[in-house]
């Protein structure tokens, strides 16, 4: 096995090599400005870790790590859309340094480009791979349509929320993970097992870009600070806010909620204080631990080296701990 950084290169590499069309620049200026932003590449580095854990080649991981990646950017084009959001990875996105429909249509072809790119396999994993790829893109949908449809909701349970960040997140670390194992050919016992190992892990992600969100630094994290409060957005921090508070504080956040007029910077100081006050800090941090032991657990029931186990090991705890 070798380290993150071994990995992220090869990831690197693979991205640089990507040939751009020139025309039309407005379609294809956007993806390479994308894909040449940088981002942790956590989902290639999942899958090429995964098939060498697992006895595989990196050779022959190599492209279908691209297309989850280049996959995962494409929804990132588009969520930035649904989320109003300006600055991803430090810069502006794509719907704000063009426009939306720039945005709609580079994110539809990095998505038929990740699906070229993770054709690129053996004839025998095809099937299985193609099947992977389309699965795991619909539940992304259904998940990103779930959080869309909770902004409009007061009465959303935890239960819900954790169904639609398994949805929106988990299932393509999954998706990233089992493509691995499916390249190495292990058996359906062991590619279950790294997947489910990777929900939990996407779990604990999601739940700590939901904490970033809020006590994030805004030049490390890379995106802009208070999106979700300012979206009413159901995550696991707001829900338990409205289940936490009462009295005085239950009508603050009540009236937080249905405010669209005061500007933003109010919202979010006010609501931040809210969460603090309820302790949810805490219970954030606590949440974001027991999904990722676990990920742990799993990692356990999955078999591997010693040497891959702590490199797996390694990437769940640097994920969970991350400022970025
Ligand atoms: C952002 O994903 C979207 C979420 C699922 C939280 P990442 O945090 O992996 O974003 P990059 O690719 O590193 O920028
Ligand atoms: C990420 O959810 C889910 C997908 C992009 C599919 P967020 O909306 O929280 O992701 P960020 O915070 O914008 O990266
Ligand atoms: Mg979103
Ligand atoms: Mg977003
Ligand atoms: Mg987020």
């Amino acid at each position: 096995m070798h380290d993150y950084n071994y990995y992220l290169r090869l990831v690197d590499g693979a991205i640089n090599n990507i040939q751009y069309p020139k025309n039309p620049s407005k379609l294809y200026e956007p993806i390479a400005y994308t894909m040449n932003q940088g981002g942790k590449r956590v989902r290639p580095v999942l899958t090429l870790m995964t098939c060498e854990a697992m006895g595989g080649n990196l050779d022959d991981a190599i492209n279908v790590a691209l297309g989850i990646e280049l996959f995962h950017n494409f929804t990132l084009l588009h969520d930035d859309v649904m989320d109003r959001a300006d600055i991803r990875r430090g810069q502006p996105t794509v719907h704000t340094r063009w426009n939306e429909n720039v945005a709609i249509l580079s994110g539809d072809t990095m998505l038929n480009m990740a699906a070229q790119a993770i054709s690129k396999v053996d004839d025998d994993i095809l099937p299985a791979m193609v099947k992977l790829f389309n699965d795991t893109a619909i539940k992304v949908y259904e998940g990103q349509q779930y959080d869309m449809d909770f902004e409009k909701r007061n009465d959303v349970t935890v239960e819900e929320y954790i169904n639609m960040i398994r949805l929106k997140t988990s299932v393509l670390l999954g998706c990233a993970c089992k493509a691995g194992a499916l390249v190495a050919r292990t058996d359906e016992e062991n590619a279950e097992s790294i997947y489910n190992m990777a929900v939990n892990l996407g779990l604990a992600f999601q739940l700590q870009d939901d904490y970033l969100d809020v006590w994030g630094d805004p030049v490390t994290f890379g995106k802009e600070i208070g999106g979700d409060i300012v979206n009413n957005k159901k995550t696991f921090l707001l829900i338990n806010a409205i289940d936490r508070s009462a009295g005085n504080d239950a009508i603050e956040l009540n009236r937080w909620l249905a405010d669209t007029s005061s500007p933003k910077q109010e919202k979010i100081q006010a609501v931040t204080a809210l969460y603090e006050k309820l302790g949810l800090k805490d219970l954030a941090r606590n949440a974001i631990v027991n999904y990722s032991h676990n990920a742990l657990d799993l990692l356990h029931e999955t078999k591997m080296s010693y040497d891959a186990y702590k490199v797996f090991d390694g990437i769940i705890n640097r994920l969970v701990d991350r400022d970025r």
